[in-house]
């Protein structure tokens, strides 16, 4: 928070606006999934954080599933489910209690946004298969006895949606704000179709090899290598109706030209803005902006170039391509080292401090498929060397520190 605060602050003498990041500052938002088991409450309520996280609205999942599974140990069978049983009502209302009192503490200490509260599973492990499959639909007669389903004219003044067969239909009834919106969109947007989606950074550029940032410069002998073999590659895969998605600058195009299939181009792929450090190598950056090379490493994150980008306004930028990106099958994104960090974060559910750090090098690709909650990651080299371009936070980061000390993990390059 302390840090938030400074890098506002900071910007704001500096004169410039902080507009194009939107602060979501209503009135926090809590969300109650409800319905039978194993309809998709979790996996819908992973990935809607995962979301929000990303976009910067703080969200955290309350399982009251799990309250009830701290509160009792071991797990008995579906009688303790039963609605005339009356002692295990009265622990199941003890945990649903406690999981709103804990929701309550996340809003009002923690700050934070939105709040999932999730109710029911995972209590068969170690059972047996068959006896836990029987039990679970015994406990599901057991839900229905008391399940009511929300009335289109009695609950007309809540705000809901309901999913109908995993997304065949939706009902939408009083979205009040611009968090709720955006919560049905992306909830209408997502699918559960097996694919999976490839990542890469163009091949070395011209501009790779000498250490300098940004630019629009072409592919060097080693990037037009990667883009050959990134052709072999993709082709190898026979990846049944694969879209190829590119930014608006050279070394994408000239990369995805290699595979020799249509692609599209996407301006908000295109890499971060380095604004007055465009073209710049991290030493020219040191010598001629050296508290602005300190305060990056601060908070890399938020950090804004002057007249360019902080990693902050890029998830906003990529927020559409993110949407597009759940709505397809299988895609190949080419980008570049910010742009694919900014992805690989939505993916893998990575903090904005994480996120501008995460190892995205040249000429590898970065498979992810789709498992229950989450994502696999593959990482395949292309066997075609090229420059390391990756820069870690130095220790020191104080705005007076030694050149030596600021320059001390910027990555070899000619
Ligand atoms: O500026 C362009 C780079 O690809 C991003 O690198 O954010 O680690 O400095 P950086």
């Amino acid at each position: 928070m302390e840090r938030r605060k400074k890098a506002v602050m900071r910007k704001r003498t500096r004169g410039e606006s902080t507009a194009s990041v939107p602060q979501f500052t209503n009135s926090p938002t809590m969300i109650v999934m409800v319905g039978l088991p194993a309809r998709g409450k979790t996996y819908i309520s992973k990935k809607l954080t995962r979301y929000l996280n990303w976009i910067g609205v703080p969200t955290k999942v309350f399982n009251v599933g799990q309250y009830r599974r701290d509160a009792v140990q071991t797990y008995k069978n579906y009688e303790f489910f039963r609605p005339d049983n009356k002692d295990a009502m009265k622990i199941r209302k003890a945990c649903a209690l406690a999981a709103l009192k804990d929701v309550c503490c996340y809003f009002t200490q923690d700050h934070g946004q939105v709040a999932q509260v999730k109710l029911s599973s995972p209590d068969y492990i170690n059972c047996d298969k068959e006896e836990a499959v029987a039990d679970f639909l015994k406990r599901i007669d057991c839900y229905k006895i008391t399940y009511v389903p929300l009335d289109d004219e009695k609950d007309r003044h809540l705000s809901y949606i309901k999913i109908f067969n995993v997304g065949s239909r939706y009902l939408v009834n009083q979205v009040q704000d611009h968090i709720q919106s955006r919560i049905v969109y992306y909830l209408m947007n997502i699918h559960v179709t097996p694919r999976t989606i490839y990542l890469c950074r163009h091949g070395e550029s011209e501009l790779n090899l000498v250490g300098r940032i940004g630019g629009d410069s072409g592919l060097s002998t080693q990037g037009i290598k990667f883009a050959a073999a990134l052709g072999s590659y993709i082709r190898g895969q026979c990846i049944p109706d694969l879209k190829i998605w590119t930014s608006h600058m050279r070394r994408t195009i000239q990369t995805a030209e290699a595979i020799g299939v249509p692609y599209e181009q996407w301006k908000a792929l295109n890499e971060i803005d380095a604004g007055v450090c465009e073209e710049l190598t991290y030493e020219e950056i040191q010598d001629h902006f050296q508290e602005e090379f300190a305060l990056r490493d601060q908070d890399k994150y938020r950090y804004r170039y002057p007249k360019g980008e902080s990693y902050e306004d890029l998830v906003q930028r990529l927020e559409p391509v993110i949407m597009e990106l759940e709505r397809q099958e299988n895609v190949l994104v080419i980008c570049h080292q910010a742009v694919m960090r900014c992805l690989l974060a939505y993916f893998l559910d990575k903090s904005a401090d994480e996120l501008p750090y995460l190892k995205c090098p040249l000429h590898t690709v970065l498979k992810l498929t789709p498992v229950a909650y989450g994502c696999k990651v593959e990482s395949i080299f292309l066997n075609v060397e090229a420059v390391n371009t990756h820069r870690e936070r130095p220790t020191n980061v104080d705005v007076d520190r030694d050149p030596e000390d600021a320059l001390l993990t910027v990555p070899e390059h000619n």
